[in-house]
């Protein structure tokens, strides 16, 4: 047994040295040891998004992938306890998904500047300025804000939803720069809001130009502004991103995104060598070992959601989890 657990422990350093220094990687074990037991202990998942840091995606995630891999899993797992280490909006959404499971989200103040540029309110405006006109929202909103939408989506699969609705004129929210990558892409006409994500809008064409006549592959997330996502070789979800490069493996890649998806990208495929610029999510990051321990040991960051919104905002993602 004892022989067991160093195995684990000098298989998964051996992995984080990839992307810090060996005596940080060392570090990480008490605390992810620590969580190990206690996810066994009571039988917890932990699932985590692409910009989690390593120690976490690596140590102690279940699952790790883009907003629409961690709903599907968060679907079809019957764990008692849902660790979600990720954003509010992400909790949120396993809450709605899992009604009658805990689910916990280590930081319960990890907010994130798209969920927080539109109020439900807001989308009743524009419901009546737009009579009969479907409401498209990305799953970074509010369980408020999906209580008054038609149907969710993700970058993963926005053009598909719009694409599903058949309608001359769709209403997409809140994030602006999306709205324009779906236009570019369907047949009809996008009304967008105008949020942005306050990570992916910093990016510009600037920051691409000096790998220009490279051999340095740039991806951008459809959260770029549109010169960003024009000048890049693909642009898609995290989750695509990440594919994308398992499949084509460059020497050099340039990934417009959160810092960490290029570390836990190194994770398994080290021959890739990541450029500069990234961003950080100071909301992704406000998760961290520690707090995923407190979390899973006391329970006190538990997402509680209104009954009643939580009964209209499971539609619009039912719907979205059937197509
Ligand atoms: P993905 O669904 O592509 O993982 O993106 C989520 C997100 O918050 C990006 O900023
Ligand atoms: Fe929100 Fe942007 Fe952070 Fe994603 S990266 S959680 S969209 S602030």
């Amino acid at each position: 047994m004892a022989i067991a657990i160093e195995d684990w422990k000098s298989a998964l350093t051996t992995r984080l040295e990839r992307v810090m220094p060996a005596a940080e990687a060392v570090l990480q074990l008490p605390l992810i040891e620590e969580i190990r037991e206690l996810k066994a202990r009571t039988g917890a998942v932990v699932v985590a998004h692409n910009y989690q840091v390593p120690q976490i995606t690596a140590g102690v995630a279940d699952f790790t992938g883009d907003s629409l891999a961690m709903a599907r899993y968060a679907a079809a797992t019957s764990a008692e306890t849902i660790v979600v280490c990720g954003v509010r909006f992400m909790a949120e959404t396993t809450s709605l998904l899992c009604p009658t499971r805990r689910v916990l989200l280590p930081a319960i103040d990890a907010g994130c500047s798209l969920a927080d540029s539109i109020t439900a309110a807001e989308v009743r405006a524009l419901r009546n300025a737009y009579p009969g006109v479907p409401i498209v929202a990305y799953v970074n909103t509010t369980a408020a804000v999906k209580a008054e939408v038609d149907i969710c989506c993700t970058s993963a699969n926005a053009v598909q939803i719009v694409d599903s609705l058949r309608a001359p004129k769709v209403i997409m929210l809140p994030d602006r720069f999306l709205a324009s990558f779906v236009a570019e892409r369907v047949k009809c006409e996008i009304i967008p809001w105008a949020g942005a994500c306050e990570v992916h809008e910093r990016f510009t064409a600037a920051d691409i130009a000096p790998y220009r006549n490279s051999n340095v592959v740039v991806l951008a997330h459809p959260e770029c502004p549109e010169d960003v996502q024009a000048a890049a070789h693909f642009v898609g979800s995290t989750a695509a991103m990440a594919d994308y490069l398992a499949r084509t493996q460059p020497e050099r890649a340039l990934l417009l995104t959160e810092c960490s998806m290029a570390d836990n990208i190194t994770l398994e495929h080290p021959g890739i060598r990541f450029e500069r610029p990234c961003n950080l999510c100071p909301h992704m990051k406000r998760i961290t070992l520690k707090r995923v321990r407190d979390s899973l040991r006391d329970g006190t960051t538990q997402i509680h959601i209104d009954a009643h919104i939580a009964e209209r905002a499971r539609r619009p993602l039912d719907r979205m989890l059937a197509l």
